[in-house]
């Protein structure tokens, strides 16, 4: 029989009892810890999960030799801190999203995960969405042709953090998507944003990406919004897709809709557009829990060696594209050059 992976979760506040769940249901692992500075954060997960072991002390789990990885679910600030902490001690990290609170924070990571060779994973958890997959196996196979722009809107009321504004809360998902689909880094940044509500903390963002060949991306990420969506729209040469996270059904829709430049014409008056109106198609997708996906990859990673779909070089590219976004919006939205971290593949 093979060893079960133990883990400790660090962090069981919002999200880290969905990691907990996740880590302490998969087979092949036993999820031994959890760590909190909020005492009653952890009576309410010992509640649910009476067999864990909890403290408020993260060195319990660090120094604890029978735990082989840790799961961080801290806020940002403390991510880089903790990860190294934990590689330094022998323990694999999975990390969640965003993987740190500056490029050079995710650099001093990536140090660490490959001078002691342990896996380092970010909480990317679209990339392990079968809607998300989908898409990008149908703008690998050109069914959509070339892409144009990708269009993501990302809002809702509340929930207002005070640790980060809404470009470190919510863009992350949309940036990580926008990599994994596209396969390319951003090369220009430009973006906008306000902080209506609390003083400092943006609630609202406009955040443009220009890719090489003229391709782009707009993302609105908002906590001041009526209504929750959660919408990307791709829009190809061939066809269109529009993917609504929100729709209980149907959250996929690829649409055989386009518009082509007649070939021939003899004078500016004769100069026609053709518009294609064909079939909207709802491709048929099993849908499984993404976080379940995501930590089964991380075990997988761990146990085979292999460097997960959302490794620390991922981390990086993402935030790297969120720091200079927030640049770009101190600065009143000038544009702000990529440098092109992912250069690290
Ligand atoms: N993947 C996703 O879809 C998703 C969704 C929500 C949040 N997140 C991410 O999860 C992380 C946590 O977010 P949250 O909303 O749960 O925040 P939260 O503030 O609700 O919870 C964080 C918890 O960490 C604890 N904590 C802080 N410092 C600690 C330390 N040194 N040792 C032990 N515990 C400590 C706090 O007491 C708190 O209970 C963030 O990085 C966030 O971006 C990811």
């Amino acid at each position: 029989m093979i060893a079960p992976i133990r883990v400790g979760v660090i962090g069981v506040g919002y999200w880290g009892p969905n990691l907990v769940r996740n880590f302490y249901s998969l087979p092949g692992t036993e999820c031994r810890w959890a760590v909190d500075l909020d005492e009653k954060r952890l009576t309410h997960v010992q509640s649910m999960y009476p067999s864990l072991q909890v403290s408020t002390n993260l060195h319990d789990v660090i120094d604890d030799a029978e735990v082989d990885a840790v799961v961080l679910a801290t806020p940002v600030d403390k991510h880089a801190e903790i990860a190294i902490a934990a590689m330094n001690a022998g323990k694999h990290v999975f990390v969640e999203k965003p993987m740190a609170s500056t490029v050079e924070e995710c650099k001093q990571m990536l140090e660490v995960a490959e001078r002691t060779g342990r896996t380092l994973m970010v909480g990317h958890t679209f990339l392990y969405n079968s809607v998300v997959r989908r898409i990008k196996q149908l703008i690998d196979e050109g069914e959509l042709g070339e892409i144009f722009y990708v269009n993501m809107t990302r809002v809702n009321l509340g929930l207002f953090r005070e640790d980060v504004n809404v470009v470190w809360d919510l863009a992350p998902h949309d940036v990580a998507i926008l990599e994994y689909l596209l396969g390319e880094h951003p090369i220009r940044v430009h973006a906008t944003g306000n902080d209506f509500v609390q003083p400092g903390i943006e609630d609202v963002a406009f955040i443009d990406l220009e890719y090489s060949g003229g391709r782009r991306a707009h993302l609105h990420v908002s906590w001041l919004d009526p209504n929750k969506i959660r919408k990307v729209t791709v829009v190809g040469s061939k066809k269109m897709l529009v993917y609504d996270d929100t729709s209980n059904v149907e959250k996929l829709r690829v649409y055989d809709k386009g518009v082509t430049k007649m070939p021939h014409y003899d004078s500016f008056g004769e100069f026609q557009l053709s518009y294609r109106y064909g079939d909207i198609v709802l491709p048929r997708i099993e849908e499984a829990e993404p976080l379940k996906t995501e930590a089964q990859h991380f075990l997988d990673c761990i146990r085979e060696g292999k460097r997960p779909l959302s490794d620390g070089v991922n981390g990086l590219e993402v935030v790297e594209v969120l720091e200079a976004s927030c640049r770009s919006i101190e600065q009143g939205g000038v544009a702000i050059e990529l440098n092109g971290v992912g250069s690290h593949r």
